[in-house]
C-alpha cells in the first residue's frame, strides 16, 4: 500500500543546470499556480557559485509564463514560492555537505536529482538511510543508469535508502496527456478491444520524429544517440501503454505491474541489421536555419558513432501480440515533424466483388502535438458510388491542462509513483534494448545519413524496418 504523504520541500540538485530552469521549474510552476500543493517550500542546490539573487532570478524567469496565465490565487502562490525559495552551492557527491544541508530542512523532503546518472549514483552512495527525513523521496531524471548493469547498481542503492513506493525514475512521457489518454481510449471504449490482438491488428510504428537538431546538447546526446534518448524509455512505455492488458484499476500496483508484464515479454530480435536501422545527419537546413554536419557541432567527437535517428522492431512475445511488429523510431533534425502512434489493422478477408479504387487498411492515428486522434475509413467514394474512397475522422484533444514535468512532480509531491518507473521496468527497458547497443558497437549495423531537414536517408524507402 503507497503512504500518501504530502511533501513539505523540493529539493532539486543540478538547480543551476539546463533541465532545473527549461522543464522543471516551469513544470512545478503550473503546479503551483493550480494550488494543489500548497505551503511547498522550494530549494536549490547546484555545484555552481550563485548568489541568491541569479537564483531567484532563475526561478522568477521560469515561472513567469505560468504566472501570466494563472489567476489570481495561482499568482500568490507562485510569488510566495519564489519569495521564499533558497539556492545553497553544494558538492553533492561528498561525504557530509548534502546530509547537512537536508538536516535544515522541513520534511518529508523530495530529493529531485536533475544530475548525469553517475553523478546521481555517487550522491546516493554517499547518503545514509538515517540521514534522510522520515518520508523522503527520491526523483530520478531520465536516464536511469547507462544501461542494464548501472540502472540494477542504482537501483540498489536506491533500495538501502528509501522503499520502492519513494522512489520516482522520471519519465515525462508519462504525464504527457496524449500518452494517459491511450488509456481511457483503450479501456473506456468498448469497440477497440475485440480487435486490439494479432488476429487484427498488421503492426504498431510509433514514430517521434524532431524538427529540432542538437541544439547545444552535445556534452549529453553525444554519449546517448536517439537509442538511449528517445526508445529506451519514452517510445518503449507508450508502446507498452498500447500493449498492456486491461488493468482491474490505474492505480500505481496495477498498472505499473502491467507494463511491467507487457515489457518483460519484449525484445528485440537478432540479426539486427534486419530489426534495426541508424542513421546521421549531415548538413543540410530545418526551415530556414542552416543545420551543420552533425560530427561538425561543437563538442561532438565523431569516433563515437552517435546516431541521430534510430528505428527499432520490438517484438512482444506474448498471446496477444505474438508475430505483430511494433516499430519505434526516433530522429532528430528530420525535415517533417511527426510525433504519432499508428496502429495498421489487417485487410478485410474478403472484399465483396464489383468494388473498384483501392481498398487500404484501417489505421487509427494518435498523435503526441498536436494532440490528435484520427480513424481511417474505406467509405464508397462520391461520383461512381462503388469506388472504393478514403476518410477520415479526426478529432483534436484538448490543450493538456499542465507540462508533463508538472503532472509528473505531482505525484511526487503528492506520494503517488504512478506515473514514476519502476525499478524493475527501468532495467527491462535497459535489457531489450542493450543487444542492439552491442550490435551496433561492434559495426554489425551500417550507419547511414541523412540531410537534415530532410525525411531520413534516400533508402528507408519505407518508415518502418521490413
Ligand atoms: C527528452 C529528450 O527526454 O525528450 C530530448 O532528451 C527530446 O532529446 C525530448 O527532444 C522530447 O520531449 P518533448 O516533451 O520535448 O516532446
Amino acid at each position: 500500500m503507497t503512504s500518501k504523504t504530502t511533501v513539505k520541500t523540493l529539493l532539486i540538485l543540478g538547480a543551476s543546470g539546463d533541465l532545473t530552469g527549461r522543464l522543471l521549474l516551469p513544470g512545478l510552476a503550473g503546479l503551483l499556480a493550480t494550488g494543489r500543493v500548497p505551503g511547498l517550500r522550494l530549494v536549490g542546490a547546484g555545484s555552481d557559485p550563485w548568489t541568491p539573487e541569479q537564483w531567484q532570478e532563475r526561478v522568477n524567469g521560469a515561472f513567469a509564463a505560468a504566472s501570466k496565465a494563472a489567476d489570481a490565487s495561482g499568482r500568490k502562490a507562485l510569488a510566495a514560492s519564489a519569495e521564499s525559495t533558497e539556492y545553497h552551492q553544494v558538492d553533492v557527491t561528498a561525504d557530509g555537505p548534502l546530509a547537512d544541508l537536508l538536516a535544515r530542512l522541513e520534511g518529508p523532503i523530495a530529493i529531485y536529482f536533475a544530475l548525469p546518472p553517475h553523478v546521481s549514483q555517487k550522491a546516493c552512495e554517499v547518503l545514509r538511510r538515517e540521514q534522510l527525513p522520515p518520508g523522503t523521496r527520491l526523483v530520478l531524471e531520465k536516464p536511469f543508469g547507462s544501461g542494464a548493469e548501472s540502472a540494477r547498481e542504482l537501483n540498489e542503492t536506491l533500495a538501502t535508502l528509501v522503499p520502492e513506493d519513494h522512489i520516482h525514475r522520471v519519465d515525462h512521457f508519462l504525464g504527457k496527456a496524449t500518452v494517459l489518454n491511450i488509456l481511457g481510449l483503450r479501456f473506456a471504449n468498448r469497440f477497440l478491444e475485440p480487435v486490439w490482438n494479432r488476429e487484427h491488428v498488421e503492426k504498431v510504428e510509433i514514430v517521434f520524429d524532431e524538427d529540432l537538431a542538437l541544439e547545444g546538447r552535445a556534452r549529453y546526446y553525444d554519449g546517448a544517440g536517439a537509442l538511449r534518448d528517445m526508445i529506451q524509455s519514452h517510445l518503449l512505455h507508450i508502446m507498452a501503454f498500447i500493449a498492456i492488458d486491461a488493468p482491474a484499476t490505474i492505480e500505481e500496483r496495477d498498472l505499473r505491474d502491467a507494463v511491467a508484464t507487457v515489457l518483460r515479454a519484449s525484445s528485440v530480435k537478432a540479426p539486427y541489421k534486419d530489426s534495426t536501422r541508424r542513421a546521421r545527419y549531415t548538413a543540410g537546413s530545418l526551415g530556414d536555419r542552416k543545420v551543420p554536419d552533425y560530427t561538425e557541432e561543437e563538442g561532438v567527437d565523431p569516433s563515437r558513432n552517435t546516431e541521430t535517428l534510430a528505428e527499432v522492431r520490438v517484438n512482444i512475445d506474448n498471446w496477444r501480440w505474438k508475430g505483430v511488429p511494433f516499430i519505434l523510431r526516433s530522429g532528430k533534425a528530420m525535415g517533417q515533424r511527426r510525433k504519432e502512434a499508428v496502429i495498421t489493422f489487417r485487410p478485410v478477408p474478403q472484399l465483396p466483388v464489383g468494388f473498384t479504387g483501392v481498398d487500404s487498411p484501417n489505421q487509427l492515428r494518435i498523435g503526441f502535438g498536436p494532440d490528435t486522434l484520427e480513424l481511417h475509413v474505406d467509405v464508397n467514394g462520391p461520383g461512381n458510388i462503388f469506388a472504393l474512397d478514403r476518410a477520415t475522422l479526426l478529432a483534436e484533444l484538448n490543450e493538456p491542462g499542465m507540462l508533463p514535468y508538472g503532472e509528473v512532480l505531482e505525484g511526487v509531491l503528492t506520494g503517488d509513483p504512478l506515473l514514476s518507473v519502476r525499478g524493475d521496468t527501468a532495467e527491462d527497458c535497459w535489457r531489450i534494448i542493450e543487444p542492439v547497443l552491442r550490435a551496433w558497437g561492434q559495426d554489425s549495423v551500417p550507419l547511414d545519413e541523412y540531410d537534415a531537414g530532410s525525411a531520413g536517408p534516400a533508402d528507408w524507402h519505407t518508415a518502418v524496418v521490413n
